[in-house]
């Protein structure tokens, strides 16, 4: 693009958009069309995209346009007809989970799943102090954004919020989350409060990525079932088999969530999103409340998301994360035993975090140097991101169509930028 026309965009969004959005690198992508993994400028320049996990099944796959081509030239409307998208969708959808989880009510967002998980267990555990990890995002609303401490310091923590610690080793000793769910329990029963949920993203990613402690996971959602609360899984992150070994985040530790929270992989870029969860919960709530959500499970999105299930099976999309996934993680070592930089790989399937540190003291979170990388390899034409508190932690987290050619591509452009610019 040329930096006039670049220019003028960035104007016209000032103007017309105010300054709650925020664009990703110092030279801002002006991206007109993607296909599988593979973003396309306005100057017909390709970038390879190794952050977007909305597109799960690769930018614009064809069986998902059709769907929705489709289902959009017959009939779209809401769930208050007797309609055979949703019903034909949820039957082959609930076999993706245990027979314990076997209602689904469909939303929009995510943000959307986690409000209605939380209005149920309000309701249904008469509790009202929720737990979230010390960095979480769990989207949008009023409700969700006191519970996403990483949306930053500006954004007011809400009321009934207790925060604990993900399962990080990296940084704490082994067991931190169920040692803060603990002290979390004791400072709730002092302020008079109970726990109506423990609320976490199953692959902690604004955390930092951590998915390798069964046992603290287990045993943190254990202490709050003791003490009345609901476990809520938000797959939004983890789900639909990224993380190469499960469907789903939460059977990574092998437990079975009370409530399980999805959105955008959903659809692949459609608004689609869903709480799955135990039928008497659904019963309760329902009891008392009625849910009506316009446009969450009309025929278009149920079409879409059908699209999205058929593709993740036929195409063995979770096999290859995990066998693209190991590749990555192979060659990322490799680039971890030459650069100093690299003080922590934490890889699952494809939700790869790779922690950048400064070499003095290996801990020290090298963030300026992260982002430095991120930008760098936006030059050269590969896209990804940081996380983290201190977002010194590369993200690395392509559509599930990620072949190992393109990890190929991702290794050489990384391991040049660290070796052309070191941290110094
Ligand atoms: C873990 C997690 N939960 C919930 C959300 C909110 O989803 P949405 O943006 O669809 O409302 C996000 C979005 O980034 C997320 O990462």
């Amino acid at each position: 693009m040329t930096p006039h026309s670049e220019r003028d965009l960035l104007a016209r969004r000032k103007k017309l958009l105010g300054a709650g959005y925020r664009l990703f690198y110092q030279q801002p992508l002006h991206v007109v069309r993607g296909e599988g993994v593979w973003l396309y400028d306005s100057d017909g320049n390709r970038y390879l995209d190794v952050y977007n996990n909305v597109v799960s099944v690769g930018h614009c796959h064809p069986d998902v346009v059709a769907a929705i081509a489709t289902q959009s030239a017959q009939l779209n409307t809401h769930t208050r007809y007797l309609t055979d998208a949703i019903l034909e969708f949820a039957e082959d959808f609930l076999q993706e989970f245990p027979d314990e989880l076997q209602n689904i009510t469909m939303t929009c967002t995510g943000s959307e799943s986690n409000d209605l998980a939380l209005r149920i267990a309000r309701q249904v555990t008469g509790g009202t102090g929720i737990l979230v990890t010390r960095w979480a995002y769990h989207g949008v609303t009023t409700l969700l954004s006191g519970l996403s401490p990483a949306l930053g310091a500006g954004a007011p923590r809400g009321d009934n919020v207790w925060l604990i610690d993900p399962p990080d080793t990296y940084h704490h000793a082994t067991g931190s989350m169920t040692t803060s769910v603990v002290r979390a329990l004791e400072a709730m029963q002092q302020a008079g409060a109970r726990p109506a949920a423990l609320l976490f993203d199953t692959i902690f990613s604004s955390d930092g990525v951590f998915s390798g402690e069964m046992q603290d996971v287990q045993q943190a959602v254990r202490l709050v079932r003791d003490a009345g609360g609901l476990c809520i899984a938000d797959e939004v992150q983890a789900g639909f088999g990224r993380t190469g070994s499960h469907r789903w985040g939460f059977a990574r530790y092998g437990i079975t969530p009370d409530l399980v929270t999805m959105g955008k992989p959903m659809g692949n870029g459609h608004p689609v999103a869903a709480v799955v969860g135990r039928p008497a919960l659904f019963d309760e709530f329902g009891r008392r409340q009625r849910y009506f959500n316009t446009f969450g499970g009309n025929p278009v999105s149920c079409q879409a998301a059908h699209a999205v299930l058929n593709i993740l099976r036929r195409e063995r999309l979770q096999e290859n994360a995990l066998q693209v996934g190991h590749y990555l993680e192979v060659g990322l070592r490799k680039l971890a035993a030459q650069h100093d930089v690299i003080g922590d790989i934490r890889a699952y399937g494809l939700f790869i975090g790779v922690e950048l540190v400064n070499n003095a003291s290996r801990q020290q979170p090298a963030s300026a140097y992260a982002e430095r990388v991120v930008n760098l390899m936006r030059q050269k034409r590969v896209l990804i991101s940081t996380t983290g508190p201190n977002g010194n932690i590369l993200k690395i987290r392509p559509p599930l169509v990620f072949q190992p050619e393109h990890a190929d591509i991702l290794l050489s452009t990384l391991g040049e930028v660290l070796t052309m610019h070191p941290n110094s």
